[in-house]
């Protein structure tokens, strides 16, 4: 992580009052409809945001889920959400802090259906971001969509989306080893630009048999004892 969580927070809800007005380049919107619609929660399905920002993925989710948990370190940008849910009238929406590494989704941890993420796991370092992937892996989801900065090809910061200062995507490669690594497969991967994509990462069977490949491999090693 190129910044601490503090100074992401404060430069986050700095910005929380334009955020949304400065989010119209054609990869962003992309990328966040690619999220929308690869989440495709159910009606009784939970739904976990994190690095939800002012709310751009959970409120769009939020309709077609029985309820969505949007978590993010920035209360400025957590305020932005709360205002737009509040004037939508959508109310199976909650707000709060959380984050990558410890999403604090209380007693939903053992019902969580989906998670989603877009354009906020890159300010994590690659050690962090197998961290919460595995965090979140521990959530138990079906579907994890992860849309971000990331590179399909050679990092270019002359390119837009990866500022070196405060940015630290990974690799596509990295992050499906990630992913894989703790029982999912890719089963979409979409670049909306050399250094934008959104992954999508399943794990099937019931609740009780998705287990990371690291859980599979104890168990196989215990059994052979
Ligand atoms: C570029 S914004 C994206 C917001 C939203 N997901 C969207 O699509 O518009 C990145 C968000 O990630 C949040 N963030 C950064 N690091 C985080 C962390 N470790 N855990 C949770 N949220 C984090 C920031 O506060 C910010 O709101």
């Amino acid at each position: 992580m190129k910044k601490t969580i503090d100074e992401h927070a404060a430069r986050f809800s700095a910005a929380a009052a334009s955020y949304d007005d400065e989010q119209d380049s054609r990869e962003y919107l992309a990328c966040a409809d690619l999220v929308v619609e690869h989440a495709a929660p159910g009606p009784e399905d939970v739904v976990v945001d994190l690095g939800t920002g002012t709310g751009a993925i959970a409120l769009a989710l939020a309709p077609a889920a029985d309820r969505v948990l949007g978590r993010d370190i920035s209360e400025g940008m957590l305020a932005e959400a709360r205002a737009k849910a509040a004037d939508a009238g959508i109310d199976n929406v909650a707000f709060g802090e959380g984050r990558f590494r410890e999403p604090d989704v209380g007693p939903h941890r053992d019902s969580v259906d989906v998670v989603t993420t877009n354009f906020a796991m890159h300010h994590l370092s690659d050690a962090e971001k197998r961290e919460a992937i595995a965090v979140i892996a521990e959530l138990n989801p079906r579907r994890f969509v992860l849309g971000d900065v990331m590179f399909f090809g050679t990092p270019d910061p002359s390119e837009p989306f990866y500022n070196p200062e405060v940015d630290d995507p990974a690799t596509v490669g990295a992050l499906v080893d990630a992913l894989t690594d703790e029982g999912f497969v890719l089963t979409a991967v979409e670049r909306v630009h050399d250094q934008v994509g959104v992954l999508v990462a399943e794990r099937f069977g019931d609740a009780s048999e998705r287990v990371s490949v690291t859980e599979e491999s104890d168990a196989t090693a215990a059994d052979a004892e």
